[in-house]
């Protein structure tokens, strides 16, 4: 016999049919969804959050992604890369600010200078302090030897994002050549988790073309992979990329929000112990996104510590927010707003997937 939907609710061992009416809840039963999976993260997680101090390290990338600014077909975006000096005052920052962690991201190169430079930075970054930072790469698709190198430089934690777990789905977001390949794709996440990273994936949600069967197998996905972080958000239509043409097929931002509510709160009650990143792009579809997010069941905040100069530059979907903000003022309002919804930051911490740190240990 069918679950009654207060009955999935309970179980957390969903099955595909399940998830879909879930990810379907509206009006009251939204609500009975999202409060659920708030009390399963205070039971495993506390109402702790973690922050990620976020350097945006450059901007050039070889891949032309159709929905994202940074894509390299967009001749309109002005490419910088920061400098070294720049890297290490953002972290040294972040360290001030009691964050406990970086996460360095850039657009995807594979060039040796750059993969190099990487591993340099990282060492660096490593010396503040004896190594209290914790360091979150998301830099792309790589080699196993560069994963490799990154990772015994002292990255451990690795972003890379599937997009969609839809093959079909997948090329219709990005064009049809070698250098964007699924496969290639899911094989660098086995490569990740296999040399000891901290690994996380995600999607974007409200994608043009997107069906509620894909986004259910999206969180099957990550069950499936058992990945110990995920970072999902809303698609946000950028006008200077290929993908904007279908833009009246793109559900409009509150649609985007909620769904990405439900889908955090679902993976919440079926991943209970992951890392989870209430994106900024949530923020951009709704004023209180991000704290949305983290009431539904995320459990980290990125916040940016890119120099202001370059910030307009990291173009990858518009309206980002907290583009002329200081870092010391997102450190008061994260505060205030967390503190808001009855959750606290856990200053001076790695804040590591528990997931992750109980298979280990
Ligand atoms: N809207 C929302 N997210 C986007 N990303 C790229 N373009 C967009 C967009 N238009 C996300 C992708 C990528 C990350 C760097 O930014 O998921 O992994
Ligand atoms: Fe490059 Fe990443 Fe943007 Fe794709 S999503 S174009 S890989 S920065
Ligand atoms: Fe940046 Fe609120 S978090 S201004």
């Amino acid at each position: 016999m069918d679950r009654s939907f207060e009955d999935i609710l309970l179980a957390q061992d969903f099955g595909k049919e399940e998830i879909k009416v879930l990810l379907a809840a509206e009006g009251p039963r939204m609500k009975e969804l999202l409060r659920r999976a708030r009390e399963v993260k205070f039971r495993y997680l506390d109402n702790y959050v973690h922050l990620r101090g976020l350097i945006e390290y450059g901007n050039v990338c070889e891949k032309n992604c159709l929905y994202c600014g940074l894509r390299s077909g967009n001749g309109k975006v002005e490419r910088y890369l920061l400098s070294d000096e720049d890297v290490l005052s953002c972290a040294r920052l972040a360290h001030e600010l009691g964050y406990g962690s970086v996460a360095l991201q850039s657009g995807e190169r594979s060039d040796p200078a750059f993969v190099d430079h990487i591993a340099q930075l990282v060492r660096e970054i490593k010396k503040i302090d004896g190594g209290s930072l914790g360091i979150t790469l998301s830099l792309g698709e790589q080699s196993e030897e560069t994963y490799r190198s990154w990772f015994e430089a002292g990255a451990h934690r690795y972003l890379l994002r599937i997009e969609s777990s839809s093959e079909e789905l997948y090329y219709k977001i990005h064009p049809k050549n070698d250098k964007h390949s699924f496969r290639k794709r899911v094989e660098c996440l086995e490569m990740l988790k296999s040399i000891g990273y901290q690994t996380g994936t995600g999607v974007m949600v409200g994608l043009p073309f997107q069906t509620l069967d894909q986004l259910a197998d999206d969180l099957l996905f990550f069950k499936r992979m058992d990945v110990a972080m995920v970072g999902l958000g809303p698609y946000i239509p950028h006008p200077d990329t290929p993908l904007y043409r279908f833009r009246d097929q793109v559900p409009p931002a509150d649609a985007r929000m909620d769904m990405t509510l439900k889908m955090i709160a679902v993976l919440r009650l079926m991943m209970p112990e992951i890392n989870m990143v209430a994106a900024t792009a949530n923020q951009t579809v709704d004023p209180q996104g991000r704290e949305k997010a983290i009431a539904a069941g995320a459990n980290v905040i990125m916040p940016n510590l890119t120099p202001g100069e370059y910030r307009e530059s990291y173009f990858i979907y518009p309206d980002k927010a907290c583009v002329k903000d200081r870092p010391d003022q997102c450190k008061s309002c994260l505060d205030i707003r967390l503190a808001a919804i009855g959750h606290q930051i856990l200053y001076n911490e790695w804040g590591d997937s528990l997931a992750f740190t109980k298979k280990t240990r």
